[in-house]
């Protein structure tokens, strides 16, 4: 994969969890131009030494397409988590003139242009994607409205911004003010027929919202979805016998980690993309085993046969998982 060399142009703390980053290109050259909803990939060093890729959000407030054609800068945001494995801890480290290798923009989460509102969701630092998508729709004058859910105004980035491009149409939920989550029931039982759901945010905030749109009889293209970061362990995973049927290989992989990250410490070369059990790429055979499936590309049918796992989420509900690898 291609890739660019930028340094952090500017640092600017937003709150005690998030930075925001400025990158120009090393040579001083124009970027290559990206849409709403685009992301690229930085190349991060992990706590253990280890390198590792990010992805990040592209933040345009600017809304202007041609604007995005050749930008000087990109603009991200970082939030600072305290576990895992150390990605987001080394982007706050970072300073002006640090060097950094990046991927080319790409986009798995486009604005697409249909009748209706557009109704943005989003959970948290999950806002980034949808604050491109906010300018772009008021530029072109159709109707946007967003819902932006969070612990607390005070960690929200971006909350004058949005507030100024939307006016009216920004509801936001403060956890801390709510005393309750987001009832997304209600949010789905306001939308319109022709409405599209844009969502970003965390997976419960994303299942919540899939299950309500699922029991309403909406149709998958109504909900139009990413996950802002790579999901957490959840309660109750377990360390389970991973077996590759064709090399022969076994290892153990821990409660904490994925089949994907663990096939990769040993050595493997497993195809992924996403990391997030969105894309599809990583899917590989089962052999043995019961799987816990928790992407969203396997349909019911699929995950019901059990012959199909991904890897970069997905875990094994018993002790023992032998894959057609
Ligand atoms: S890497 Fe995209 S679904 Fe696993």
């Amino acid at each position: 994969m291609e890739t660019i060399q930028v340094q952090v142009a500017q640092v600017q703390t937003i709150n005690p969890l998030i930075r925001c980053l400025t990158l120009s290109a090393r040579d001083g050259s124009a970027l290559p131009g990206f849409s709403a909803g685009a992301h690229v990939r930085v190349q991060v060093a992990l706590a253990d030494g280890a390198s590792d890729w990010r992805h990040y959000s592209l933040i345009d407030l600017g809304g202007d397409p041609a604007a995005a054609g050749a930008p000087a800068q990109y603009r991200i945001a970082v939030r600072r988590e305290d576990e895992g494995r150390g990605g987001s801890r080394f982007m706050h480290a970072l300073q002006a003139g640090d060097s950094l290798t990046i991927e080319p923009p790409r986009n798995d989460f486009p604005l697409g242009q249909h009748p209706g509102r557009t109704v943005l969701v989003a959970g948290g630092i999950g806002v980034t994607p949808l604050i491109g998508m906010a300018a772009q729709c008021r530029a072109q004058g159709r109707p946007v409205t967003m819902v932006y859910a969070g612990h607390s105004r005070e960690l929200m980035a971006f909350l004058p911004e949005l507030q100024g491009l939307l006016g009216d149409g920004l509801a936001v939920h403060a956890d801390t003010e709510a005393g309750a989550p987001l009832d997304v029931a209600a949010l789905i039982e306001g939308c319109g027929a022709s409405d599209r759901l844009y969502v970003c945010g965390p997976k419960p905030m994303l299942d919540a919202v899939l299950g309500q749109a699922q029991a309403r009889g909406w149709p998958s293209e109504r909900v139009h979805f990413e996950l802002f970061s790579a999901p957490p362990a959840q309660a109750g995973d377990h360390a389970f016998e991973l077996v590759l049927a064709q090399s022969g290989k076994s290892c153990t992989v821990p409660a904490d980690q994925t089949i994907l990250d663990c096939l990769i410490d040993q050595g493997c070369d497993p195809l992924f993309d996403c990391k997030r059990g969105e894309c599809g790429v990583c899917a590989v055979p089962v052999i043995e085993g019961e799987v816990d499936h928790r992407d969203y590309v396997l349909s019911a049918g699929e995950k019901a046969a059990g012959k199909l796992i991904q890897i970069c989420i997905s875990r094994a509900k018993g002790r023992r998982l032998v894959l057609d690898l």
